[in-house]
């Protein structure tokens, strides 16, 4: 039995103020919930006012990117460290938006991840193809790409810490979902990519998350599904209501 995990990823946007208020709304509800991971992954800015809020709840704290190298002259990075002493615990790693706007690649993900693991980061890896990509019939060979890339060369040990985020590029922020079963089909096909690069049991173990447009509505059929372990939430995440409904949503999966 995989725990389910749902994570918030705010993006650009709360203040330190308001990631305060907003994780201080969700903590009321949620301080002591144990049957899912939750994980709220603010802005740099924000991560410590988070920390403090939620701290001494089951709550756990993300940040959404970082660098691969531990210290030095990298100006405008974040390392690992950092974010382990600002109480982080989860780091998400090669959101479509940072491999659209950023730069990301495979190779900078492989990085991050070891780097993340390495700290004792838990990275949220995420994949996904763009529109383009579905209808040219590209989903498996470009998920295996992203998969292989990303996650080159860790240990059993090192993926049972890892969470993956299957993310339709054309399902984030557009207000259209994949199906239950279209979210489904990419998943196993995930799980089995997880079992080739360690073994059966280990890719059993892996949680693998949905993101794209995940909200209250669709929440409970999505994670209903065998190897829907959980959601990365982008919009919804900016409304505590919202964001707690789904997180409710998975404790009853
Ligand atoms: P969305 O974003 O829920 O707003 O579609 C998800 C994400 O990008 O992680």
């Amino acid at each position: 039995m995989r725990k389910k995990i749902i994570a918030g990823n705010w993006k650009m946007n709360k203040t330190a103020g308001e990631g305060e208020a907003l994780a201080n709304a969700v903590k009321r509800e949620l301080s002591a919930e144990t049957k899912v991971d939750v994980v709220l992954c603010p802005a740099f800015t924000a991560i410590s006012a988070v920390s403090q809020a939620v701290s001494g709840s089951q709550i756990a704290v993300g940040a959404q990117n970082m660098h691969w190298e531990a210290d030095g002259a990298y100006t405008g990075e974040i390392s690992a460290a950092m974010l382990r002493d600002l109480y982080c615990r989860y780091v998400i790693l090669g959101h479509s938006e940072r491999r659209q706007y950023f730069g990301e690649t495979d190779e900078s993900v492989n990085k991050k991840t070891h780097a993340a693991l390495a700290a004792g980061l838990k990275p949220i890896v995420c994949v996904g193809e763009t529109l383009e990509e579905r209808e040219a019939d590209q989903i498996e060979s470009v998920i295996t790409t992203q998969i292989n890339g990303g996650l080159a060369g860790l240990t059993s040990a090192q993926f049972k810490n890892v969470i993956i985020a299957y993310e339709p590029v054309w399902a984030i922020g557009t207000g259209k979902t994949a199906t239950p079963e279209q979210a489904q089909d990419v998943h196993a096909m995930i799980r089995g990519l997880l079992a080739k690069l360690s073994d059966k049991p280990t890719a059993d173990s892996v949680r693998i998350q949905y993101g794209g447009s995940m909200k209250p509505g669709n929440a409970a059929e999505l994670l209903s599904k065998p190897d829907i372990d959980g959601g990365l939430i982008g919009g919804a995440a900016l409304d505590a209501q919202s964001f707690i409904e789904i997180v409710k949503a998975a404790a009853d999966a």
